[in-house]
């Protein structure tokens, strides 16, 4: 008959309720709480063959009514808010609490709706309730600018055991940390300098593109990445022995610099700057710095050198494609490797424009064609490409 045992607890302590149910391993798993008809109590699932109620819960009517099961994402955290605002509420915006989150160290990024932006607290308090190991919540407002720096906003955080929704002081809003990424560790600082853990297949991808060519050239191979951001797709390279010979890894914001080299002191093991520095030789076989692709190609040093380039800024790749053409060593087979935003309806459009731009491509390779990687926005694609070339 799909019934089980509840405790039957008015509205005002339910939360107090769940807590202490919490705390005993007394709630069911995986079925919901939800309102009493006449909407005064919350309907709290026990588990079964429970040993005895806690006395400070003896007050409260077990009673025996039908269970829904709880079939959503993530129903910690869901419960966790259904006992934080009107229930009403809950039930009104249910399509549109946010159904995905990205980790990033102790930190969690969300997207929330304008529509349900008045309950960002109780959003944010919930997560960091469901999640203990969460130290600080950010409002994710979407990438901005040149420097494709997210806007973030601290909507909670947890400080010695309290969580902090309101006034939030500065000291406790770091978002420097450090990521781990197929056993490797990335200092990264979202508010500064672009960084995705979403690209991590991307990355590893690119590992192995990387490890073909070095196996075509039967030799290293020199890397240039000029859009490095703080380097997290020269990681997995770099910890590879015989893959990379030269690097040039540069980027435009000094503070994706800064954050890359406190990554190449520890991924190439030797003493990087501790601020950033304009591009230049820091050692024989490492290029780096802060630099405008713009100007970089402009010094004939740096020209016809490299082996794989990546170019990841998507908004501007078809404009920035002929231009970095150069960089490449054309004495023997190379590749980019990049990453473009386009309509769906543009990509085989797209296609023979890049086809057009670049050099011929090797001849039993596949002529470079986007692959659709997720959605950008309604109609917008992100979409990667590799052009093998002669
Ligand atoms: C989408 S992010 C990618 C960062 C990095 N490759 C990653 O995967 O995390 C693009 C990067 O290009 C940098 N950038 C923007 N315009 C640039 C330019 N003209 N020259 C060099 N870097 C630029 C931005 O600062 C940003 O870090």
């Amino acid at each position: 008959m799909n019934m089980m045992q509840h405790l039957q607890v008015p509205n005002r302590d339910v939360e107090y309720v769940f807590s202490i149910l919490k705390k005993n391993n007394l709630l069911a798993e995986g079925k919901l709480i939800y309102p009493s008809i006449d909407r005064k109590f919350r309907l709290i699932p026990l588990s079964e063959n429970i040993p005895n109620i806690p006395k400070e819960l003896s007050k409260y009517e077990v009673i025996y009514a039908k269970y829904k099961v709880d079939n959503r994402i993530d129903t910690n955290w869901l419960t966790h808010l259904s006992l934080l605002i009107n229930i009403d509420d809950f039930e009104k915006f249910q399509q549109l609490w946010p159904s995905s989150h990205e980790f990033v160290g102790d930190m969690m990024i969300i997207k929330l709706d304008k529509t349900i932006l008045q309950f960002s607290s109780q959003i944010a308090k919930a997560k960091l309730m469901a999640h203990q190991n969460l130290r600080l919540i950010l409002s994710d407002q979407g990438v901005m600018g040149e420097l494709r720096i997210r806007e973030l906003m601290p909507i909670a955080v947890r400080h010695k055991n309290t969580i902090i929704t309101e006034n939030i002081p500065n000291e406790l809003c770091n978002t420097k940390v450090t990521v781990k990424e197929s056993g490797l560790e990335i200092i990264c600082d979202p508010k500064k300098a672009y960084f995705s853990t979403k690209l991590q297949t991307e990355r590893q991808e690119t590992l192995s593109f990387a490890k073909e060519l070095r196996d075509m050239l039967g030799r290293k191979i020199n890397v240039c990445d000029p859009f490095c951001g703080v380097g997290p797709a020269i990681s997995s390279l770099l910890n590879q022995q015989d893959l990379v010979n030269n690097l040039l890894s540069s980027d435009l914001n000094p503070e994706a610099v800064q954050l890359l080299f406190e990554n190449l002191t520890k991924w190439d093991k030797k003493p990087y700057p501790s601020e950033a520095v304009d591009v230049e030789w820091v050692y024989p076989n490492r290029l780096v710095g802060t630099g405008d692709v713009v100007k970089l190609v402009t010094n004939t040093e740096y020209l016809g050198r490299w082996d794989m380039i990546l170019i990841n800024l998507p908004h501007r790749t078809l404009e920035l494609l002929p231009l970095i053409i150069p960089l490449l060593d054309t004495s023997s087979a190379s590749l980019i490797r990049g990453r473009i935003v386009v309509e769906e309806k543009d990509i085989d459009t797209t296609n023979k424009i890049i086809q057009e731009i670049l050099p011929k491509c090797i001849h039993n390779k596949p002529k470079p064609k986007l692959t659709i990687k997720r959605d950008y926005s309604s109609k917008l694609r992100l979409c990667s490409f590799e052009a093998w070339l002669e």
